[in-house]
């Protein structure tokens, strides 16, 4: 009730002045100040130091790294993506330098240097990797880490790992004990039917977020060929296809966890699918291929669309509309 007064009366100071107007979409996670919610997803640019600076100058929020794993890993061979109805398959295959070299070349070089902050996406096969892995990242400079258990089709990784909940409890306190300042989330795939239970042994064994979802696996055939397109046979389908499982699973993560923190990924093309998410209980929101679409651009359209938005609606910032979706 007091609250519904009080933004009848914004929005009756607001008449013809827009004084009261926010301009800003700062948000805090955890202990982490966001100058925005819109943070760049894992996997869609090969993010060198420079598109780091660049992708930080075009207005996103923060950046999470391609995911690295242990080894470097020479990735499938080509071709490594398609594209499909109303999205794209990647099977890329977690290419990758390794963690020590692109922690030491890449994060060490700019982490100093960059206002926004970087998210380093790892992973793990095991929790001897993610032990060793723990080690390397220790004095980066880095504060956030993404454990990947979700990729669709690398064996061993990803899916694997969310497949066998014991080791993602163990990489997950591991990962945790040895790492205790930075914030640990764990980004998960709707391939999945007992989402609250892991959901429940992801913040048990002590992950600050989740991040839901990655692509989904997914196959296309040259029918001329007759045979699978892509060199890893299977990929991960992204994009608008992909966007209402992605709100599904955030919606029924805040339903089981509302006082938990949730990042929203999957098709996300517009600030209209960004609110959607927020609604559904997103605290953040990731953002993936729709960058092929639009490029950078994107970021500064949600920043506008949803400022916008809020001020519309009458709301002063943008975590008084988290999980609004599910007051009825
Ligand atoms: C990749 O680099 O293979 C994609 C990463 C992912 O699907 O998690």
């Amino acid at each position: 009730m007091k609250k519904s007064l009080r933004k009848l009366e914004t929005k009756c100071t607001r008449n013809g002045s827009f004084l009261s107007d926010i301009l800003s979409l700062e948000i805090n996670i955890e202990n982490i100040k966001l100058r925005n919610p819109f943070i760049l997803a894992s996997g869609i640019l090969d993010v060198t130091p420079s598109l780091f600076f660049r992708v930080a100058s075009s207005g996103a929020g923060a950046i999470v790294t391609k995911t690295v794993t242990l080894e470097e890993r020479k990735g499938f061979d080509n071709p490594v993506i398609t594209d499909a109805p109303c999205g794209l398959i990647n099977s890329m295959g977690l290419p990758n330098p390794g963690i020590k070299y692109f922690v030491n070349k890449y994060v060490k070089s700019i982490i100093d240097k960059i206002d926004i902050p970087i998210i380093l996406s790892i992973g793990p096969s095991s929790v001897k990797d993610v032990y060793e892995m723990s080690n390397i990242v220790l004095d980066s400079g880095l504060k956030w880490i993404e454990i990947n258990a979700s990729c669709p089709h690398v064996k061993g990784h990803g899916l694997t790992v969310l497949g066998d909940e014991s080791m993602l409890g163990e990489i997950i306190r591991v990962t945790k004990k040895k790492l205790s300042n930075f914030l640990i989330f764990v980004k998960i795939s709707a391939h999945i039917t007992n989402l609250a239970k892991i959901a429940e042994t992801i913040f048990s064994s002590g992950a600050d977020g989740i991040v839901a979802i990655n692509t989904l696996r997914a196959i296309a055939i040259d029918i001329w060929s007759k045979k699978p397109i892509l060199g890893g046979i299977f990929g991960g389908l992204s994009g608008p296809a992909i966007k209402p499982v992605a709100l599904r699973c955030v919606y029924e993560l805040y339903q089981y966890f509302p006082e938990k923190v949730i990042i929203g990924v999957g098709g996300i093309s517009s600030w209209r699918d960004a609110i959607e998410f927020f609604l559904a209980g997103a605290s953040a929101i990731q953002i993936g291929s729709v960058i092929a679409f639009k490029d950078l651009n994107i970021f500064k359209e949600l920043n506008d669309g949803v400022i916008k938005y809020l001020n519309k609606e009458g709301y002063d910032s943008i975590n008084e509309i988290i999980g609004l979706a599910h007051r009825f």
